[in-house]
């Protein structure tokens, strides 16, 4: 008998002690204290125990009792308890409210321009080309033609690293390194950062330019031309007019400049207003460029360009002023 209820204690306890919710240590309460429970049973057999025994056996499942019902009384405070906990949680919390996303960051506007550009004269089958930034007198001006006494050398206009290094001013030196590596036919664009001692409200001392160059046997100016105007009429709209200027360049001959009459919401009179804007530099491979990088100049013509890329987003997205474009102040940014 004393076996029977000391073995009914330990499955007590180790049922209570497994007990995960309220309802299932009520069933635990009423399996082994109930009125019909395990206890209940054991005392109907205290009938059978002899008389002088009985008063021990008693008092020990008076005992067990007392155990168990402590044990039930304990988990049930720690269980609602932690009932308590998780509903205080829930009720300070919506759930229904949605989540906050974390800021993603997207491509800067000059990066979306040139890749757009990029992607324009990929589809005509330019290949993109990458030359250095700090970059050598040679390559940056000698090999482009550009004599010593040319105002572009001079120290107001170009950053000098060191005597015959130079922070590149246009993307053209890279025309140089492409011809040395390979032979025509070529047809490279040229992204890239360029730097001039300028800073005003159209330039920045660093800015974004993306070069052109085309040789093979028999190019002409139409081809150039033909290769700008369908640049132009994809990037500005197929109705764009266009305008191709006598210029100079060293390194171009003949040389031109491209104008767009871009029209823009006039701002004070109403209506809109146009005006011719100029977008690039072009002309045909000037002769001595190719002796530099002996390439026949007999047999092989080619054309080049290069413009900046933000003044292509500055006019595309009517921005007023260089500077918001490398300011990165997120409010600009953010509208692209
Ligand atoms: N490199 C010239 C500039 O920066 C642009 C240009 C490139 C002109 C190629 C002609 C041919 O102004």
């Amino acid at each position: 008998m004393k076996e029977k209820i000391t073995a009914m204690e330990q499955e007590a306890l180790a049922a209570v002690a497994a007990c995960a919710d309220l309802k299932a240590l009520e069933d635990m309460r009423v399996r082994f204290l109930g009125r019909k429970g395990l206890l209940t049973d054991i005392l109907r057999g205290l009938a059978t125990v002899s008389a002088e025994d009985r008063p021990a056996v008693g008092q020990a499942a008076n005992q067990v009792k007392e155990t168990i019902t402590a044990v039930l009384d304990a988990r049930k405070a720690l269980l609602e308890s932690a009932l308590d906990e998780k509903q205080a949680v829930d009720e300070a919390c919506d759930w229904t409210l949605p989540g906050r996303r974390a800021p993603l960051g997207h491509m800067h506007v000059i990066n979306q321009v040139a890749k757009e550009i990029i992607d324009i004269f990929g589809q005509m089958g330019f290949q993109v080309a990458q030359g250095p930034d700090v970059e050598t007198e040679y390559y940056n001006f000698d090999a482009l033609n550009t004599p010593s006494d040319h105002p572009a050398r001079d120290s107001h206009d170009t950053f000098f690293v060191k005597p015959g290094v130079v922070l590149r001013t246009h993307t053209s030196p890279v025309q140089i390194r492409v011809m040395e590596q390979a032979k025509p036919p070529v047809a490279v664009i040229i992204p890239g950062r360029v730097y001039r001692v300028d800073y005003d409200a159209t330039h920045s001392p660093m800015f974004f330019q993306v070069e052109g160059l085309l040789v093979d046997e028999g190019v002409t100016f139409a081809d150039l031309k033909g290769t700008l105007m369908h640049f132009i009429h994809t990037f500005f709209g197929p109705n764009t007019q266009v305008r191709f200027r006598p210029h100079f360049f060293p390194f171009t001959e003949p040389s031109a400049e491209v104008d767009i009459l871009w029209t823009a919401d006039d701002r004070h009179g109403g209506g809109t207003k146009s005006r011719w804007l100029e977008v690039l530099g072009c002309g045909m491979v000037h002769p001595e460029v190719f002796r530099n990088v002996n390439y026949d100049y007999e047999k092989y013509a080619g054309f080049a360009f290069g413009f900046g890329v933000d003044r292509m987003a500055m006019v595309r997205h009517g921005i007023s002023s260089i500077s918001h474009v490398y300011e990165n102040d997120l409010r600009f940014v953010e509208q692209f």
